[in-house]
């Protein structure tokens, strides 16, 4: 019960943290590579522009002056093109040409040739002596530095993403367990206050019962309101001592890890239980139906298990009003045993169906249906099933009916 809320706690906190961790480290990696990428444009412009100077009109055609140190090109991984006003190339130094036609509207242009992106920026050639248009220079460099930059970038954030997360998620279970703690000691002692109180109060309310029984066993001496009066005390303590009992139950079952395992017989429970109920039924002329063909066995605590199926049957007669229909089906699907029980009831809402199977829960309209139950049995009955490794469901529909549905593994006999 803990495990599940301390797993959701993890997974939640987790969950969180990845979200925050990867929208910081997206953040990272584009303002990075933002940033790169303009140094890198910058630079082809303070080379371009150094370029352009270059270029001289000689005779109304582009004439490029001085050869550009080749070496520091070729060492930068980068070239440079003139044209002339026309677009017709003049000159061109360096290894990563781009082969793109010119673009006067993109200034800058990005081209794949083989492996290798290289990045171009175009810029006019103004001449020095008036200013006229002559020509453009287009410098270009190889995007692999800048690529190869991104890549160790990336793995780098995103084995960091991965460390931290390990690292955070142990953190995170310890930091649970911790906070957890405190929580289960103070639930697993108010466990322990409910099942020794309910403990010591079995001997007084037996003393109350039995003293009680002895003297009704002789009303003749008694005035007849003392003898009402003693069956009043007798039936309160009554419900008190089912009280009590269903109150260490579940108080212990949580504690015991398993309970009695034998071959129990499913179809001989629900036989005896729905004979046992036969008169309580044809009281309310509630048509009780069962297919019982074959034996159902699974492994369990007879007991236990006789308990969940009296609780269902007793809660399908006690909330079907007067002529109606309880059904009992039996199913096998691979491993596991569906028992359900079906009635012609009252039934529940959505919201109520969300309580039912809380301790001491019971609908208002429950309380109309007389009855002196106390809102526990299902939380019993699921507890039980729990335990035996099966679930408990139910589907409802107000004033329609209602069906509880008991899967348990299938135990095969020797
Ligand atoms: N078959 C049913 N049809 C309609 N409502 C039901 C049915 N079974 C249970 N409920 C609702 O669920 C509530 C809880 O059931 P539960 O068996 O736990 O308690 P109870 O029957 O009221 O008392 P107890 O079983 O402890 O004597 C009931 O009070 C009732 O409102
Ligand atoms: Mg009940």
């Amino acid at each position: 019960m803990f495990q599940k809320t301390r797993y959701q706690l993890s997974v939640s906190y987790l969950a969180v943290f990845a979200a925050l961790l990867g929208i910081f480290t997206l953040a990272v990696r584009v303002v990075f590579a933002r940033s790169l990428s303009q140094k890198l444009t910058e630079n082809l412009t303070i080379l371009g522009e150094s370029a352009a100077a270059e270029g001289e009109l000689d005779n109304g055609r582009l004439q490029v002056e001085n050869d550009f140190p080749t070496n520091e090109l070729i060492i930068r991984h980068q070239a440079l093109q003139w044209f002339d006003s026309q677009c017709h190339l003049v000159d061109q130094q360096g290894q990563y040409i781009l082969t793109l036609p010119l673009s006067f509207n993109i200034d800058v242009q990005t081209q794949k040739i083989g492996k290798i992106r290289i990045r171009g920026v175009t810029l006019p050639v103004i001449s020095s002596d008036n200013g006229r248009l002559i020509g453009y220079v287009r410098a270009s460099q190889s995007l692999e530095e800048f690529d190869e930059t991104l890549a160790q970038l990336d793995w780098g954030l995103g084995s960091g993403v991965v460390m931290t997360l390990a690292l955070s998620s142990i953190g995170g279970l310890l930091l649970t367990r911790k906070a957890m703690q405190p929580i289960e000691q103070s639930f697993q002692r108010l466990k322990q206050f409910t099942g020794d109180a309910s403990h010591e109060l079995r001997s007084p309310l037996m003393a109350i019962t039995t003293n009680v029984e002895v003297a009704l066993e002789y009303p003749e001496g008694m005035r007849s309101t003392d003898a009402k009066k003693f069956k009043a005390i007798a039936n309160a303590a009554d419900q008190m001592t089912r009280l009590t009992e269903d109150l260490l139950l579940l108080a212990r079952s949580d504690q015991v890890q398993s309970p009695h395992q034998e071959a129990v017989n499913l179809e001989e429970i629900l036989h005896n239980l729905v004979e046992l109920y036969q008169p309580q039924a044809d009281a309310k002329e509630i048509n009780v139906k069962a297919n019982l063909t074959q034996p159902l066995y699974v492994l369990g605590d007879l007991v236990q298990l006789t308990r969940v199926f009296a609780n269902l049957i007793q809660n399908a007669l006690q909330y079907t009003p007067t002529g109606g229909l309880v059904e009992i089906q039996t199913n096998q699907v691979d491993r596991q045993l569906y028992i359900s029980v079906k009635d012609t009831g009252i039934g529940m809402t959505p919201e109520q169906l969300q309580h039912i199977f809380d301790r001491f829960w019971r609908a208002d309209q429950a309380r109309s249906y007389q009855s002196n139950g106390f809102g526990l049995g299902l939380a019993i009955a699921q507890s039980i099933v729990q335990s035996h490794g099966g679930s408990l469901t139910v589907t409802s529909q107000l004033g329609v009916g209602s069906c509880f549905t008991v899967r348990l593994p299938t135990h095969y006999p020797l």
